[in-house]
């Protein structure tokens, strides 16, 4: 049907004669003459259409509407100087239209331009209800092309690595990654509920143990929790297994695989090696498992300076067990008023929403003096204050901001602030195109987290990561004792805040496995009835493996300088986990539920009481 695409045409073009496909991008009537910007997925390129030159297409062309399908044949010539448009790669050339026939008429309204001259403010919900729409878009149909090509150099590395791609089941039972499941009842085995994988893997290990020895696969996951920017219900991972290698040569070959994506999608040589960071260090440091260390105003731990203070809000957070820490925002005196770090400021709604009950703060004036409301100033002795000063580096015009009570609190309302401040302050670009590319791997987790809640420890990743031989120890008597503080062999790699990946070298010794089981309150019996699949297999040659999972969307999201995953997706899920384009998910008919064995408890709460 074509000869060409559209975007292809260039000077070198000019006489051929061509056959193009697209849609019409724009439509201009210059009174005599109409210009057509006919577009496909290679570009747009302009098509003059002269009635002196060919009538019939004339007439055609008098009546099109936006995103009509066309078919047009003519010949390319030079641009007159006036109309050369640099800013399009074919704006040397255009087609001289001798024949328009057309595909396919647009009958009903668009619901929003299509075209890239207005592409932005167009309300998501109307791009998601209309996405075929919305994909044709520059911006979304590059994503997704920029998505593909990303999942294209992962297969090639892996597979020249002697990776091979291995399809495992969607029809499943549930794997304790941490979120909730999706299930869907079996009609066959009734009563019995299937359960969407939230990663594969069980069965990656277990392919493992099948002597695959190294595996991979672009991975559909399901996971039913609270929706963001960077999380979807259902996601994509590259999901990597192998065997017979130690942490080090993971994550080299990792490395390997994210320098060769980057190389190939932006052409960037990314320097070598990944920085690293204990798990450890990163919660000291930056209050997060995953820092963004593309800016400064690192967390600075003051308490053992402020533990015995008049000022009870610091010295008695201290003496709970909790901690007081500083956040130095140089310049910040300038950038920020009382107003926004006092109750109902912006800032301080940052640190309230992460838990905190407020913020205290110093402004540290010229020669070192300090400035500031409350009893901090008062309770403060010259040493203490010195000390202070050179703790946190705060030189004049330095506004230091605390954090004191529970540990946690204080870490997760910094963390947030640190964020917040960053973007105020524009130390980062607020739509993540910024070309710092500051990877980090965080190595040294601990297993387990205690919930405070449940009264039980819990996996901070799954319960199949390998513990730290040396925090273990070698007696298998000792395990129920040592696990709870050991560190895990596992490792996330974060890219600017956002984590990327993680993953662990895994329990190959079925002992092991039932001693962290119980650990994390799961009786024998039980662990056996739900995991006795995997520590059987264990117990049959398991050899020594690992692994990690990227998340594709958000790998992608970052490379195409996207705000949210949901711009890498094709049919993405809105907020509330639904598709608007096909309204998805939506009610059954009754008889399909009692094939299934289901009755709903559902209550519309919208319906009226009577
Ligand atoms: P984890 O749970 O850390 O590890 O997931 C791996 C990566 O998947 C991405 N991710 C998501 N992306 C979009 N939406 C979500 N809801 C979502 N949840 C996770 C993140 C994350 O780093 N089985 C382990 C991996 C392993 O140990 O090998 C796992 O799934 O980028």
């Amino acid at each position: 049907m074509r000869s060409n695409g559209c975007g292809d045409l260039r000077k070198d073009s000019i006489d051929a004669v061509v056959q193009l496909c697209g849609w019409v991008d724009r439509r201009r009537d210059h009174g005599g003459v109409i210009f057509i910007d006919l577009r496909d997925r290679s570009g747009t390129v302009q098509i003059t259409v002269d009635p002196d030159l060919g009538a019939e297409a004339f007439a055609v062309a008098e009546h099109l509407r936006s995103e009509t399908v066309l078919q047009v044949h003519g010949k390319v010539r030079a641009r007159p100087a006036e109309s050369l448009n640099d800013k399009l790669a074919t704006g040397a050339v255009e087609v001289l239209a001798s024949e328009i026939v057309v595909l396919n008429k647009v009958t009903g309204n668009l619901p929003f331009p299509v075209s890239v001259h207005d592409e932005e403010n167009t309300r998501e919900e109307l791009r998601l209800r209309h996405r075929y729409l919305d994909l044709r878009r520059k911006r979304m149909n590059d994503n997704l092309r920029l998505r593909a090509r990303t999942i294209q150099v992962a297969r090639r590395f892996l597979e020249d690595e002697g990776f091979i791609e291995v399809e495992t089941p969607v029809l499943t039972r549930s794997t304790p990654e941490g979120a909730r499941d999706y299930v869907l009842p079996s009609r066959v085995c009734g009563g019995d509920w299937f359960a969407l994988p939230q990663s594969p893997q069980l069965f990656k290990q277990l392919l493992m143990v099948g002597g695959i020895e190294r595996y991979y696969q672009v991975a559909r996951c399901f996971r039913d929790e609270d929706l963001r920017a960077d999380r979807q219900p259902e996601f994509t991972q590259l999901d990597i297994e192998m065997s017979f290698m130690g942490e080090e040569q993971i994550l080299q070959l990792n490395e390997d695989l994210i320098c060769a994506i980057w190389k190939s999608v932006k052409g960037i040589e990314l320097p070598r090696p990944f920085p690293r960071m204990t798990w450890h260090d990163a919660m000291e440091r930056y209050g997060t498992d995953r820092p963004d260390t593309r800016y400064g105003m690192e967390l600075v731990t003051v308490s053992d300076i402020v533990q015995d203070m008049g000022f009870k809000v610091f010295s008695g957070a201290v003496k709970s067990g909790g901690a007081v820490k500083v956040i130095a925002v140089p310049g910040g005196n300038d950038a920020l008023s009382n107003v926004r770090i006092k109750p109902g400021g912006d800032v301080f709604s940052e640190a309230q929403a992460a838990g905190a009950g407020g913020l205290a703060f110093i402004r540290v004036r010229d020669g070192g003096e300090i400035d500031t409301i409350g009893a901090i100033k008062d309770n403060l002795s010259d040493e203490q204050k010195a000390e202070l000063l050179e703790r946190t580096g705060a030189t004049p015009g330095t506004l230091l901001l605390f954090g004191a009570g529970e540990t946690a609190i204080v870490n997760k309302a910094l963390d947030r602030v640190r964020q917040y401040l960053a973007k105020e302050l524009k130390l980062v670009q607020p739509d993540r195109q910024n070309d710092a590319w500051n990877f980090l791997w965080v190595v040294d987790f601990p297993m387990f987290e205690f919930n405070g809640d449940e009264d039980r420890y819990e996996a901070l990743h799954h319960p199949f990561c390998a513990p730290n031989t040396d925090d273990l120890g070698s007696d298998p008597a000792q395990w129920a004792t040592t696990l709870p503080s050991a560190r895990a062999q596992a490792y996330d790699l974060v890219l600017n805040g956002l984590e990327l990946g993680g993953g662990s070298l895994r329990i190959h010794d079925s002992a092991l496995q039932r001693q962290v089981l119980q650990t994390v309150g799961l009786p024998l019996e039980e662990a056996q009835e739900q995991f006795g699949f995997l520590i059987n297999a264990l117990d049959m040659g398991a050899p020594p493996h690992g692994g990690l999972a990227f998340g594709i969307d958000r790998m992608v999201m970052l490379l195409a300088g996207e705000e949210s995953i949901r711009d890498t997706i094709a049919f993405p899920k809105t907020q509330q986990a639904r598709c608007l384009m096909t309204d998805a998910p939506s009610s059954v008919a009754e008889k399909q539920l009692q094939e299934l064995h289901v009755s709903s408890t559902w209550v519309d709460p919208t319906d009226d009481e009577d």
